[in-house]
C-alpha cells in the first residue's frame, strides 16, 4: 500500500509545483530572483546572465561578474551597447575606437564608477587588487548573452593555418599554437592572467578625447535629487556622458520607508538590480493590473517603457538600486506632476474623489516621497 501511495502523494506534490511554477511564472514576468541564480565559474572569475528567457518581461539583459586579480574579461565586442557599473573593488577596462588615430582608452574603475562601450567597440576587462571587482552590465536587447560574443580567441582559432600566419606576420608553427590552444573556437571567456604583468605593461593614462572617454564616475558626482530623508538619485545620460548616446542609468539610494515616487519614462525600459536592501516594487502593466513583488539584494525588476512604477524600501537599511535605460536621453514623469498640473477638479473627476480629497494630495513631493508618519492617535 505505502508503495503505492509514494507515487501518489509524489504526482500531486509534482502538480502542485507545476502550479506554483506557472503562478510564479506569471508573476514573475518583471521580476527575477536574480540572488538565488547559480555562477557560472571561470580561472579568473565567476558570471551569471539574466535574459528575456529568465526575466520574460525585459527588452535589456543584462550580467553580473566577479573578476579574481588578474582575472581577464578577454577581448571581445558584441552587436549591442553595454552599460555597466561597478559596485565593489576594482577593475581596469580598455575600449578600442575604430580609427588608429586614437589610442585605446584605458581607465581603473572602482565602486560607484560607470563605462558604456558602444556596440562593437572592442573592450576587456581586467580584475585589479586586493579583491578584483563585481560589476553589473546591461545590454540594449533582450536575448544578449556575453557568452555568445564574439572574442579574439573565438575568431582567431577559426582562421585557416597560413591565414593566420600571413594576419598576424607570424611562423606557422606560432600560429600553430593559437589554433591549438583555442581548439572548437570555445571562448576562453574569463582566463586567468598575472596581473603584476599586466600592470607593468598597463598604458599611462592616454591623451583623453571627450568624446571618446568610456569611463563616468557616477558616485563621485553631486546628486540629482536629494531628499530631506538621505534618499538620491545620481544619473549619467547623454547629456553629461556624451560616449553614451543608447544608454543610461542610476544608481537610486532610498531610505528606509521611503519610496521612488509613482512614475513613469517616455522614452526607454528601465532594468533594476538591487545591490543592497529590501524594495516592493510595482509595475502597472495594463488598465487595472499590476505586476511585481519584492527584491531582494541581487535581484532584478523590469518597467517598460510608459508603464507606470515604483521602489518602495520596506528593509530598515539604506536601500541602493541600479537603473539601466535602453535610450541615451532621460525623461521622466512623476505622479506629481501628472496629477499636479493640472486643476483639482480634474483629479477629482478622474479619480471620483471630492473636490476637498483632491486638494489634500500632496502634488509637490517629486522624485522621492518621505515614509509616513504612523497615523496620529
Ligand atoms: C526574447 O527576445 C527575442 C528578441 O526580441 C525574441 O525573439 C524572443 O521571442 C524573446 N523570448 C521570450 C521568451 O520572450
Ligand atoms: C590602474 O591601477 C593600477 C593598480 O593600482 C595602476 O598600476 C595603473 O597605473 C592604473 N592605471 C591607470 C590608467 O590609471
Ligand atoms: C549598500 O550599497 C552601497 C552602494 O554600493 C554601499 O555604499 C553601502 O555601503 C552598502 N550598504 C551596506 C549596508 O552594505
Ligand atoms: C464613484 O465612487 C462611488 C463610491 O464612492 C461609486 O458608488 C461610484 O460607482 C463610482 N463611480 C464610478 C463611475 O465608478
Amino acid at each position: 500500500m505505502k508503495l503505492n501511495r509514494l507515487p501518489v502523494a509524489h504526482a500531486v506534490a509534482a502538480a502542485m509545483t507545476l502550479l506554483l511554477l506557472v503562478h510564479a511564472a506569471v508573476a514573475d514576468k518583471y521580476t527575477e530572483a536574480f540572488s538565488k541564480v547559480p555562477w557560472q565559474e571561470f580561472p579568473g572569475g565567476r558570471f551569471k546572465a539574466s535574459t528575456n528567457a529568465t526575466l520574460s518581461a525585459s527588452t535589456i539583459a543584462g550580467a553580473l561578474f566577479q573578476l579574481k586579480p588578474g582575472g581577464l574579461r578577454e577581448l571581445h565586442w558584441h552587436d549591442v551597447a553595454e552599460w555597466a557599473v561597478v559596485i565593489d573593488g576594482a577593475c581596469m577596462g580598455t575600449a578600442t575606437d575604430e580609427s588608429k588615430l586614437h589610442p585605446s582608452d584605458t581607465w581603473n574603475f572602482t565602486a560607484g564608477d560607470l563605462w558604456y562601450f558602444p556596440a562593437n567597440v572592442p573592450h576587456s576587462i581586467v580584475g585589479l587588487g586586493p579583491s578584483g571587482c563585481t560589476y553589473i552590465t546591461g545590454y540594449n536587447a533582450p536575448d544578449f548573452n556575453e557568452l555568445t560574443s564574439f572574442s579574439a580567441s573565438s575568431w582567431l582559432a577559426t582562421v585557416p593555418l597560413a591565414t593566420l600566419a600571413q594576419a598576424l606576420g607570424i611562423s606557422t608553427a606560432a600560429a600553430q599554437r593559437i589554433l591549438d590552444g583555442n581548439a572548437g573556437g570555445k571562448p576562453s571567456f574569463i582566463p586567468q592572467g598575472s596581473l603584476r604583468q599586466m600592470l607593468a605593461q598597463a598604458p599611462s593614462l592616454p591623451v583623453q578625447f571627450p568624446k571618446l572617454i568610456h569611463r563616468y564616475p557616477l558616485l563621485q558626482n553631486t546628486h540629482e535629487v536629494v531628499n530631506a530623508d538621505g534618499s538620491y538619485v545620481n544619473m549619467a545620460d547623454v547629456t553629461r556622458f556624451p560616449v553614451a548616446t543608447d544608454m543610461s542609468g542610476a544608481i537610486v539610494r532610498i531610505a528606509p520607508g521611503g519610496m521612488r515616487q509613482l512614475h513613469w519614462h517616455l522614452n526607454f525600459d528601465e532594468w533594476q538590480f538591487v545591490i543592497n536592501g529590501t524594495l516592493e516594487v510595482g509595475v502597472f502593466t495594463e488598465p487595472g493590473q499590476s505586476a511585481g513583488g519584492v527584491l531582494q539584494p541581487g535581484d532584478l525588476g523590469f518597467a517598460p517603457r510608459g508603464s507606470g512604477h515604483y521602489l518602495r524600501n520596506i528593509g530598515q537599511q539604506m536601500a541602493h538600486v541600479v537603473l539601466i535605460f535602453n535610450a541615451g536621453l532621460f525623461t521622466n514623469v512623476d505622479v506629481g506632476n501628472f496629477l499636479g498640473t493640472v486643476p483639482p477638479a480634474y483629479v477629482a473627476a478622474s479619480l471620483n474623489i471630492s473636490d476637498a480629497a483632491a486638494r489634500e494630495i500632496d502634488y509637490s513631493l517629486g522624485g522621492f516621497a518621505p515614509a509616513q508618519l504612523p497615523p496620529s492617535q
